[in-house]
């Protein structure tokens, strides 16, 4: 079959499943998190069950798909997938709690070892009588109460002196969602913004949320286990899939030995200081975690300053606005449209969208090197909106992969009904529906 026959049978495929029902891609009601993407909490994730079923599509047509890239990998929504597919996968994001979480959920699955371990670590935090507080940064006595400080350490210390590396990462993780539980900053938000005096007195205890969570990660790491069995992509105790996890800035180009055979994705909307402000979420979890023990490509200065993941993010640059949109100018017509029309109403914030569409263009080109010809791409896309006008990123994401010389397969719209957006913010408000662009390299 030739390509464009190939990309006509895509199209029909997902055509197919949406003829009688139209919300079909909605997934409403069949998006629940569960095994290994029940790990963590994190911003904007993309639904398992969809990303799973595009690249059941893609693969029935292209057979010759061996390794799945993401550069946007966050909180490895696609790594898991692909685990379950028995596919390789490499996953690339700018935020260490990210890699913490696409780390644990490549394994190795040591269930019963983990068990003994964790029931060793519940014990070691219970009988804890150290009354010092074992991490310090700026602003601990803002986010932590005296007590929170003391418990938070007790488990700190405890996971310290697990002896295996592989334990200690699913037990940061269990911390991480610990730490977001028991801080002083409101859970109704991303960014670091703090509660109400009444909200800090209800705080709960973290010793006992903790024990609750990584009760609940042996169970979701023990299912995964037992579907990647059922599957037949268990070797022992461990995923067939090769799996590759880096902190690698998507803005620079990192060349890799392979060329992968699809990419699958979904890019921030926007800057995150207007849109999800990843770093802020993760700021207070990443200090009350060894990150040495994620993997070796975590950059420290990541975790310097409250905003230092968010301003290297894409967008997090508002320097030579002038010089960027130059080099922009000519490759799409709907970001040239749109910046005129925020132009007239605002033009402070054109330089936003301007730097975030530059990153972007930066991050596409070095991935698309990445691919191998051919290889198919599928990005989850949402059009936020600036002072009140719709920012196209559908259109301008394909334009600017069309300069690449990328050719437009399919464009699928869904609702998105749970997913957390920012609400009460003044350049982004709520984004109720995202867009699955599927592109060829
Ligand atoms: C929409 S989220 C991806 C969510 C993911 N699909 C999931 O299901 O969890 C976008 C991700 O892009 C990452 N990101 C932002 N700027 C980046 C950059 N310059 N390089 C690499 N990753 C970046 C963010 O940290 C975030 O994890």
């Amino acid at each position: 079959m030739n390509r464009t026959d190939r990309d006509t049978t895509i199209i029909n495929k997902i055509k197919a499943y949406s003829l009688s029902d139209d919300s079909y891609w909605s997934f409403k009601g069949r998006s629940d998190r569960q095994h290994c993407h029940a790990l963590i909490q994190y911003p904007a994730m993309m639904v398992p069950q969809m990303q799973g079923e595009l690249i059941d599509v893609i693969r029935s047509e292209d057979r010759d798909i061996k390794t799945v890239f993401d550069p946007f990998v966050g909180s490895g929504t696609t790594l898991g997938e692909s685990m379950m597919r028995g596919l390789d996968f490499v996953g690339h994001d700018i935020n260490p709690l990210a890699i913490l979480a696409c780390e644990v959920k490549s394994g190795p699955l040591f269930t019963k070892k983990l068990e003994e371990k964790a029931t060793n670590l519940l014990f070691h935090i219970e009988n804890n009588t150290n009354d010092t507080v074992a991490v310090n940064f700026p602003g601990i006595d803002k986010w932590f109460i005296p007590n929170v400080q003391l418990e938070l350490s007790a488990i700190y210390l405890a996971i310290k002196s697990e002896p295996s590396k592989w334990a200690r990462k699913i037990f940061w993780l269990a911390l991480s969602n610990t730490v977001r539980a028991t801080c002083n900053s409101r859970s109704s938000t991303y960014k670091l913004h703090i509660k109400s005096e009444e909200q800090i007195d209800k705080v709960g205890s973290p010793k006992e949320i903790f024990k609750k969570n990584i009760l609940k990660s042996i169970e979701n790491i023990k299912i995964q286990k037992q579907l990647l069995a059922e599957k037949g992509y268990l070797s022992r105790t461990k995923g067939v899939s090769k799996i590759k996890i880096r902190n690698v800035d998507a803005k620079l180009r990192k060349p890799s030995k392979i060329k992968y055979d699809l990419l699958i994705s979904s890019p921030p909307y926007g800057d995150n200081a207007t849109t999800v402000t990843y770093g802020q979420f993760s700021y207070l979890p990443l200090q009350w975690i060894d990150i040495s023990d994620i993997n070796e490509s975590i950059q420290p200065k990541l975790l310097e300053l409250q905003n230092s993941i968010d301003n290297s993010s894409l967008g997090g640059s508002l320097k030579e606005i002038n010089e960027k949109y130059r080099a922009l100018e000519n490759k799409s017509p709907s970001l040239n449209k749109c910046v005129a029309e925020i132009n007239s109403v605002n033009p402070d914030n054109t330089r936003k969208l301007i730097s975030f569409t530059y990153d972007l263009n930066l991050a596409i080109t070095n991935s698309v090197q990445e691919l191998r010809k051919d290889a198919y791409m599928i990005w989850t896309l949402g059009n936020r909106r600036i002072s009140n006008i719709e920012v196209p990123l559908d259109l301008i994401m394909r334009e600017l992969l069309e300069s690449l010389d990328c050719k437009f397969v399919y464009q699928l719209e869904r609702d998105i009904p749970n997913k957390r957006m920012p609400n009460r913010n003044k350049i982004a408000t709520t984004m109720g529906k995202e867009t699955v662009l599927i592109m060829r390299r």
